[in-house]
């Protein structure tokens, strides 16, 4: 069967914040680039973002990029690589200036300089006091970020891909990276996207889980395309909760409501944050609120008819405030928990948000993987951004409105890094003769499969293995038998086949694929929680209850192939200052 191709300097696979930072930039240096998206741009799950972005221009308290790198290393249970850490930091008022300078609409104190509002683990004095460090558009920043960048890569004659998903990588014998095949969602077309440079920037994969505040988009393409091709997964068993989802449905409730003056309180209407976290309370780090709340309903002081969440209360800041800084969260209160904030709590419960590990990257965005026996190298062709990248500089356990920073610092560093690259690699290597080969074979099983599996039924195994075994608080038995449960699901999805295909025909291929890329993060994340042996930042264990620096400072890395897990060390020492010693982490 013939596959059409188009040839392209760069394609970008997604187009949330970090794929339109790279692409931007990109294009405005001349190149030729491709934007794939499952969705039209400015839906991609960036759109969703609300609190903000760190970055410490000290516009409403004092601030400088080393209380902010401390933070940030804290935050990371020490996990985090502090050269990536320290380049990030630093970066992050330039490009939170650049985006103002694109149009971004941030709010403004009376000054004119840019809103900023407290945020969880943001602290200055190396963790003495809270500080404004997230630089907000109201409760909706990844809104304005989104189509502030949209509309700059329309500028720049960025060609856009809509409504197309990526399906694999093209990687040829020497293990380079030549682009990628994909599928046009409405015709069922396939082609192949062939590249100089492939960037990966395909967002998180929260739909691993039942209850999350991803987007249904959320499913982890870029690591399944990675993992197939032969690349590990880093760090997967770090998957950090929200506090506050709404109950029931999942939908985020800003950690900017604790940020402006909100807290959680359980059934007996008592604040019980001061009791986990006597200093940062309720903006201690998302990993240490979340584990309260677990504990307090655990407990038996959860709130309602089963007391199983607590309550969000924020009504003491009034309605002004409310609709001005928060107005998205009354709306969402008022919509998914019938309430409004202004007058009554909102109910929460911690929710899966966001994923720390991911492809393994450098700070210049290059995946840096082993290829079959050799070290660890750069793969050539291929780059890694955003959410679906492991930097690392999140490690294990993210702060939140470093996502945002983390989009634009290495949208734009990974761009640069490609820009340099390409001088060196003029002209596109052919693509092999089976370039289309595994997509083709994918699709085809879908398609002529009988008796095989249906793809609801196995998602939502998947689901439940994850919720029930790899949650807030993991326990030996539970771990040991979600890896069963989760290689066997896995199994399932290998058969899985299309029904119907008259009516529903690439909804539900589309659905299909995106579960072979779900259960690839689903097994990674299951098998390497299960083999670390310690409690380190969004991975608690009930057995292991310490940080364990002696033998687990260490990344994880995950190989599809066999299920192996191999490790790597963390690079501790940064750019240009001290390295931060290891201590307890306490707020
Ligand atoms: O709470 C929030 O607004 C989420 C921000 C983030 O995940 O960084």
């Amino acid at each position: 069967m013939a596959i059409a191709k188009r040839t392209f300097d760069v394609v970008v696979v997604g187009a949330g914040g970090s794929g339109m930072r790279a692409a931007l930039h990109l294009a405005q240096a001349g190149l030729k680039v491709a934007v794939l998206s499952k969705v039209f741009p400015t839906r991609s799950h960036t759109v969703a973002a609300q609190g903000g972005i760190a970055a410490s221009l000290g516009n409403v308290s004092e601030d400088n990029w080393h209380w902010h790198m401390y933070d940030t290393v804290k935050g990371s249970d020490y996990l985090g690589d502090q050269d990536a850490i320290e380049f990030m930091c630093r970066a992050a008022p330039e490009v939170v200036y650049e985006l103002e300078h694109f149009g971004m609409p941030f709010d403004r104190l009376d000054s004119g300089k840019i809103y900023q509002r407290p945020f969880g683990g943001h602290m200055q004095d190396y963790g003495k006091n809270p500080v404004q460090r997230a630089c907000a558009a109201a409760d909706r920043t990844g809104h304005a970020m989104l189509h502030t960048l949209y509309q700059q890569n329309v500028k720049a004659n960025t060609n856009f891909f809509v409504e197309w998903m990526a399906l694999d990588l093209i990687r040829d014998e020497e293990g380079d990276v030549l682009g990628v095949t994909a599928l046009e969602i409405e015709t069922g077309e396939v082609m192949m996207f062939a590249a100089r440079a492939t960037l990966l920037a395909t967002g998180g994969a929260g739909r691993i889980f039942h209850s999350s505040t991803n987007a249904f988009i959320n499913t982890g393409d870029g690591l399944g395309m990675a993992a197939r091709a032969g690349i590990p997964l880093e760090d997967m068993e770090f998957f950090q909760f929200h506090p506050t989802g709404v109950y029931g449905a999942g939908v985020l409730i800003t950690e900017g409501v604790r940020g402006e003056g909100g807290y959680l309180v359980n059934k007996e209407g008592e604040r019980f944050m001061p009791k986990y976290a006597p200093n940062a309370k309720d903006l201690a780090s998302r990993d240490v609120v979340s584990r309260a709340m677990t504990i307090e309903i655990n407990e038996g002081r959860g709130a309602g008819p089963h007391n199983d969440h607590v309550m969000l209360k924020l009504d003491h800041l009034g309605e002004d405030v409310i609709r001005q800084r928060l107005p998205g969260i009354r709306e969402i209160a008022l919509k998914f928990a019938h309430v409004d904030p202004a007058k009554s709590p909102i109910p929460v419960v911690p929710t899966a948000h966001y994923m720390m590990g991911g492809i393994p990257t450098n700070y210049h965005g290059q995946v840096v993987a082993p290829y079959k026996t050799g070290p660890d190298e750069v793969v050539r062709g291929l780059y890694a951004v955003g959410e679906c990248a492991c930097v690392s500089v999140h490690g294990a356990n993210r702060l939140g409105c470093n996502s945002l920073l983390d989009l634009l610092v290495f949208g734009r560093e990974a761009a640069r890094q490609i820009i340099e690259d390409l001088k060196n690699n003029p002209h596109p290597k052919p693509l092999p003769s089976d370039a289309a080969e595994r997509p083709l074979s994918r699709l085809s099983r879908l398609d002529h499969q009988r008796d095989g599996e249906r793809v609801a039924e196995v998602g939502e195994a998947m689901r439940r293995t994850m919720q029930k075994h790899c949650g807030v608080f993991r326990f030996p038995e539970l771990l040991k038998e979600g890896v069963d449960e989760i290689v066997a699901v896995s199994e399932r999805a290998s058969h899985t086949e299309i029904r119907d295909k008259s009516r529903v025909f690439n909804t539900a291929r589309i659905e299909a694929l995106e579960l072979d890329n779900l259960i690839e993060v689903a097994k990674a994340t299951m098998i390497s929680a299960e083999a670390r042996k310690e409690s380190r930042g969004a991975h608690a264990r009930e057995d292991y209850p310490e940080r364990d620096d002696e033998n687990w400072l260490r990344h994880s890395l995950f190989f599809s192939e066999g299920n192996r897990l191999d490790y790597k060390p963390v690079r501790l020492k940064p750019l240009s200052v001290d390295s931060f010693p290891l201590k307890a982490r306490v707020y």
